[in-house]
């Protein structure tokens, strides 16, 4: 039985479709008082798999509640599909005093569940903060298949080192491209510094990827990059569309040609699913 959370209701359906499971009914209710309660009907089943995208504070409550309510209703077998983690990218103590926040979150998750599937975390690392099995599916490659077929001598780029491997993904699935890399310097949480390579980007077409579209900082930056370079197109693919804020304007004021992005943040630029590579683990 799939039981999606409240964020993550078509990523919940499009995983039904590709398993086979019932899709859940759930419901979520919300007191005078701000306090929320999420149920859910498995039926007679005894296995859950709960697929929440953690992305507001509310929505970790969300899926705490309908790992309890999935215990409740009898499953005995719960398995936690997160796929995006929130505060996934709080994996240290950056200063003495602060919280390893991914690791509280993920020790609260794992009272609830036998085991967690992650969809791109920003660090590898924050699986081993969860008291159960993790594993890690990897959704760049999905990332090829809404691009348009036609991309002119395209250069798929990462715009900081930490990022190649999921344009080498995404360039792998396209079945053609160069590969290249920025460097960046993040100044602020909206401030950073992109430090282009010597690739040539004239006349061609660039694919900007990235796991996740946050402030859209990054991706603006890149995109002025390039076409200060005479990039042809330039096209953004990331896993995760947080888009907070001003994030999507920042990316149509630099001159983005093409937003692609996966439904693991349901958002308008979603064009392609992760469930395919989420079933494979179930
Ligand atoms: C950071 O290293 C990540 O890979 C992303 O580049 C970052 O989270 C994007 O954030 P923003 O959209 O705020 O620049």
């Amino acid at each position: 039985m799939i039981v999606p959370g409240s964020a993550s209701q078509a990523l919940g359906a499009a995983l039904a479709a590709e398993t086979g499971h019932e899709l859940a009914a759930v419901d979520y209710e919300q007191f005078p008082d701000g306090e929320r309660m999420a149920s859910v009907d498995i039926g007679d089943t005894d296995r859950a798999v709960v697929v929440a995208a953690t992305t507001t504070d509310a929505s970790h409550v969300e899926l705490l509640q309908l790992q309890d309510a999935a215990h409740e209703a009898g499953a005995d077998d719960v398995v936690t599909v997160l796929p995006y983690m929130g505060y996934g990218r709080q994996e240290r103590a950056f200063e003495a005093g602060q919280p390893v926040s991914a690791r509280a979150v993920a020790r609260a998750i794992s009272t609830g569940t036998d085991r967690v599937v992650l969809v791109n975390p920003h660090e590898a690392s924050v699986t081993d903060f969860f008291d159960v099995p993790c594993s890690v599916v990897d959704a760049a490659p999905q990332l090829a298949a809404p691009l348009p077929t036609d991309l002119t001598d395209p250069l798929f780029l990462s715009p900081d080192a930490g990022a190649i491997d999921l344009a080498e993904s995404a360039r792998a699935a396209y079945g053609r491209g160069a590969i290249d890399y920025f460097e960046k310097v993040r100044h602020s949480g909206t401030e950073v510094e992109i430090t282009p390579s010597d690739a040539v980007v004239e006349g061609r077409d660039v694919v900007v990827v990235d796991d996740i579209v946050a402030t859209g900082s990054t991706m603006s930056e890149s995109i002025r990059v390039l076409h200060d370079r005479d990039a042809s197109g330039v096209f953004v693919a990331c896993v995760h569309p947080l888009f907070a804020r001003d994030a999507r304007t920042k990316l149509e004021r630099a001159g983005v040609t093409g937003i692609y992005a996966t439904d693991t943040v349901e958002r308008d630029v979603t064009a392609t699913s992760v469930a395919p590579v989420v079933a494979d683990v179930l």
